[in-house]
């Protein structure tokens, strides 16, 4: 059939009186009736929605509370994410009883909001009835009857501009920025009910809109965010077959368990465990896996006069510089890190940072600040002078030997939950951005390349504040025993 309108619309309206109200009983009868699967396994056959799709549906779907506003499924590759996604869209369109439906598919390209859309295109075409009452173009379907619209859309702020969707759904979040995500949640809301509805793989990266998603949405607290993640458990090997059907609902269904025989040997680990298994991995030479460091995040404040240790990694010039306190206990907190705003010409404000130092050494017990020399010696010998000599001490954190041990040990906290930090955004950041090479003395942390704008300075100064309080902590607890 060539895209493009038919002349005229004459079938009468789908009657659905013998269709329940509304909620997901009404989806699941609207799939079984009138939807084909468009292709693979089970083409041309009534499309099924299964007990685990229903159990999303019923969520989403709800007939004894309000519908939620927004919803993220993570579920690895294959499980049916385009077809379920074309599913509720068709449902949007033509069963929802509601007036002029406005159903958007937005992706970060066109071509991927195409997925979803030449399924739905497709499942239409399966079905005299439906496709006798929509006009099928080629990124529009239109059903004059309720004066609906579903559309395929690049997801950006001026193609998003002027709709008012009741339902939008994003195929692939991973690959969908900040920007995209704010222009399709900002086109949404000026509805009673609409859903903003993203079905994606793990992304490859802690710096992405899908990530925070994930995070909001394990916390669990909000009830117009429904959140579902199917991942096989962390740690688990990755030729386990057990862990593998935890991570796929489809496996063994519609999802072939000899494709994942044959792929798990010859695919990386790492893509293995992000697209079958649904494992936030992150990128492969990161500092910390996945997760951990938010996972440390206290609530926690220092108290005036409290013992810290201060780490210092200034900047000579255009990049950034950090001053972090360890308590003696071993929780990390920034006083404050001067991130360059990436203008050219820009000067770390060398005043400033002495009033931080001296702010610090005012209002906490400070057992030493250690500072990374490089084109800040003037400044030290002055601190030096005012706070003490012993308390102001230098450690070069160029120096491998000192630097490389360090960072093992301060991971080593981080992993087995030792440490924790007050969650400041910008030392959290600059922690994602660390990426580390492992050597024979330990891990030696880096910038991803070299002059990238992706700082670190403040997850050096951490390490720095975090080796010196461990070694007053061990200094303290070995004098006592030899009372
Ligand atoms: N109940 C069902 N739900 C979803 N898909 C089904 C179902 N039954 C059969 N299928 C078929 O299974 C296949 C699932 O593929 P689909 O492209 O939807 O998965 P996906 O998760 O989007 O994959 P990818 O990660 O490659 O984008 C399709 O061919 C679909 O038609
Ligand atoms: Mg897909």
């Amino acid at each position: 059939m060539r895209p493009g309108p038919k002349s005229q619309i004459t079938a009468a309206e789908l009657s659905w009186d013998d269709f329940p109200e509304r909620g997901f009983a009404r989806v699941e009868a609207f799939a079984t009736e009138y939807l084909k699967v468009p292709k693979g396994e089970g083409a041309l056959s009534a499309f099924r929605l299964r007990d685990w799709q229903m159990e999303v549906v019923s969520s989403l779907y709800p007939t004894d509370r309000p519908r939620p506003r927004q919803a993220l499924l993570s579920i690895p590759r294959g499980n049916g994410k385009t077809g379920l996604a074309a599913v509720l869209g068709l449902y949007g369109l033509f069963a929802d009883e509601v007036e002029s439906p406005q159903v958007l598919v937005v992706a970060s390209t066109e071509m991927q909001a195409k997925h979803v859309f030449n399924a739905a295109k497709r499942m239409i075409e399966l079905d005299d009835r439906l496709a006798e009452r929509a006009h099928i173009f080629k990124d529009r379907i239109e059903t004059p009857h309720n004066s609906g619209v579903f559309l395929a859309l690049p997801a950006t702020e001026s193609a998003l501009q002027g709709y008012d969707p009741t339902l939008q759904i994003v195929d692939e979040l991973h690959v969908v920025n900040r920007d995209i995500w704010e222009a399709v949640t900002s086109a949404s809301g000026k509805r009673a009910e609409s859903l903003t509805l993203a079905i994606s793989t793990p992304s490859d990266s802690q710096e992405s809109v899908m990530w925070d998603l994930v995070k909001y949405g394990r916390e669990n607290t909000d009830p117009s965010f429904v959140f579902r993640e199917w991942a096989a458990p962390d740690g688990c090997a990755v030729d386990d077959e057990a862990a593998w059907a935890i991570a796929n609902p489809a496996l063994g269904d519609f999802l072939h368990v000899d494709a994942f025989r044959s792929t798990v040997k010859t695919t990386r680990e790492a893509a293995f465990r992000r697209y079958r298994l649904g494992q936030w991995i992150g990128s492969h030479d990161s500092w910390l896996p996945f997760g951990v460091w938010d996972a440390r995040a206290v609530d926690r404040a220092l108290v005036p006069g409290e013992k810290i240790v201060l780490g210092f990694d200034g900047s000579a010039s255009g990049d950034s510089t950090a001053l972090v306190a360890c308590t003696l206990d071993g929780h990390i907190v920034p006083m404050n890190i001067w991130n360059n705003p990436l203008e050219a010409g820009w000067r770390v404000p060398r005043a400033e940072v002495t009033a931080a130092v001296d702010g610090a050494f005012n209002v906490f017990d400070v057992v030493e600040l250690a500072c990374d020399p490089w084109g800040w010696r003037s400044e030290i010998e002055d601190w030096s002078q005012r706070h003490g000599e012993r308390k102001v001490v230098e450690y070069n954190t160029g120096f491998r030997n000192r630097m490389g041990p360090a960072t093992d040990r301060l991971y080593a906290a981080i992993l087995d939950g030792s440490m924790t930090h007050n969650g400041d955004k910008v030392l959290t950041q600059h922690v994602a951005q660390t990426t580390a090479v492992q050597t024979a003395i330990g891990a030696i942390v880096q910038k991803d390349k070299k002059n990238s704008p992706r700082k670190i300075d403040g997850a050096v100064a951490a390490i720095a504040a975090w080796d010196r309080a461990a070694w007053h902590t061990r200094k303290k607890s070995a004098r006592a025993v030899s009372f």
